[in-house]
């Protein structure tokens, strides 16, 4: 209740002022935007750190799986008493890895996943087993964890998109694994690596708290089915920033139970842009709350800042700003879908909806690869409320026209926005 006031009363600052100095204290809380330096210091402070090379664990760079002796050298560095201890993988050697998972919690006050080698999956999918079908590389309950080293992550995921359903409509819909997976890990760092061409999502954030994930590369084609580049859910103070990442799915997506989300400095596209949801699917709940996304370029996706939301549903989104966000040949620039679908079978209509409120976007520019630029389909029997506009200017290259499509939203303008809502009747 607190924050949703604090969050009202500062629109109502913004629109009566029309200053913008925006603070995202206001609504994150103190410790959600962590303010540890961003790079080491390269000094090691007096406490030890020990190195477990995974060479010395019979790793062996020449095409054979390497899954047993990368787990014995994460036994060894996780049980390590050390203040900090390191897993490396060493430079200029590719190895091959069947699906991993490595757990914590460890013994190790630091640990650090050093890959500084490139790191490729089999391109099999004989070698995914039903337990570990949703992950290639799994890190679960570890804490203090930084995993970085300017390596490469290939997923090899060619085959999984080919045997996709929405590639292939006569095969049935299975699920593939995510290259990259975090599960309940707390005060986590994942830096300077570039994860590509993943079976299904290249990143999940999956229950954890305390994250920042940055100078992220993250590569799969356009026609990659489910490729999101970094999935969020469940998960609470995160900052994602300094990433690339063109894919054929979102290049981030957020998802129900994930709070105090800071997005920043982001390349997106190829891709379908920056989403929260999709929400409520099945009937389910879903709460999201407090993101911020900022200082994003768009280029040629399908859809630019999207929220969506499945008939059914019950929860809410709110407290979303998306501000200063540049857009190059984007089909759904801003885009509010309470109707979205994505399954085989067609969705009928139903009353229940997830709730989005207090949503606002400033200062967002660019073209349009369709006449409808800003589209909010809202649903009738949960409408969404509070949402705000201000200097907005979304043209599509040939006509240096748009429009926009409102209905159901509550919406307030301020300053230029092109197109407006305004002069729109809701239905
Ligand atoms: C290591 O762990 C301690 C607490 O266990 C933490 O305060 C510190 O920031 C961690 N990181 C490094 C790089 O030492
Ligand atoms: C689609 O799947 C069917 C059934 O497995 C298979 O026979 C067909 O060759 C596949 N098509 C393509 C284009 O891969
Ligand atoms: C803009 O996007 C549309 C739809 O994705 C695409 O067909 C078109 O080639 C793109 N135009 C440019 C100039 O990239
Ligand atoms: C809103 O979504 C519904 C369901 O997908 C669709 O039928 C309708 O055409 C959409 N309305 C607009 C104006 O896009």
């Amino acid at each position: 209740m607190a924050i949703q006031f604090l969050f009202f009363s500062f629109l109502v600052f913004l629109f009566n002022d029309g200053v913008f100095s925006f603070n995202p204290d206001l609504w994150l809380t103190p410790n959600s935007i962590p303010r540890a330096p961003l790079y080491d210091t390269g000094r090691q402070s007096s406490h030890e750190q020990i190195v477990f090379n995974v060479d010395h664990y019979g790793a062996k760079a020449d095409g054979i799986d390497n899954s047993e002796a990368f787990k014995r050298a994460w036994e060894a560095s996780c049980s390590s008493t050390s203040h900090s201890s390191v897993l490396l993988v060493p430079p200029h050697k590719t190895y091959l890895l069947k699906p991993l998972e490595l757990q914590g919690p460890c013994e190790a006050k630091n640990i650090t996943v050093m890959i500084k080698g490139n790191l490729k999956a089999p391109s099999e999918r004989a070698d995914w087993s039903r337990e570990d079908l949703n992950y290639w590389i799994k890190f679960k309950n570890v804490r203090h964890l930084t995993v970085k080293g300017g390596g490469e992550l290939d997923g090899s995921g060619q085959i999984w998109w080919q045997n996709s359903c929405k590639i292939n409509k006569s095969v049935p819909c299975l699920d593939a694994p995510t290259a990259l997976v975090f599960h309940r890990c707390e005060q986590l760092r994942v830096r300077d690596l570039t994860i590509r061409d993943s079976q299904k999502f290249h990143v999940v954030f999956s229950q954890c708290a305390n994250v920042k994930a940055f100078h992220l590369t993250i590569r799969a084609p356009q026609w990659s089915p489910n490729t999101d580049g970094i999935h969020v859910t469940g998960t609470q103070d995160i900052m994602i920033f300094n990433c690339l990442i063109g894919t054929g799915d979102d290049c981030i997506s957020i998802v129900k139970g994930s709070k105090n989300v800071y997005v920043k400095d982001i390349v997106c596209g190829p891709g379908h842009g920056i989403s929260i949801g999709s929400l409520g699917k099945k009937n389910s709940e879903a709460h999201v709350s407090n993101v911020l996304v900022e200082k994003v370029t768009l280029i040629g996706t399908t859809n630019g800042v999207r929220i969506k939301t499945w008939q059914g549903g019950y929860g809410y989104a709110e407290n979303i700003v998306f501000q200063d966000i540049f857009m190059t040949n984007v089909s759904n620039p801003i885009i509010i879908n309470q109707h979205y679908c994505d399954s085989r079978k067609p969705c009928y209509q139903q009353n229940a909806a997830v709730a989005v409120r207090g949503v606002r976007y400033k200062n967002i520019r660019g073209t349009s690869a369709t006449d409808i630029s800003v589209n909010f389909n809202c649903s009738s029997t949960v409408p969404c409320r509070d949402v705000a506009l201000q200097d907005i200017s979304l043209v599509t290259p040939h006509s240096f026209a748009s429009r926009s499509s409102c209905i159901n939203v509550h919406s307030a303008e301020a300053g230029t926005v092109f197109p407006s809502c305004n002069g729109i009747k809701n239905q």
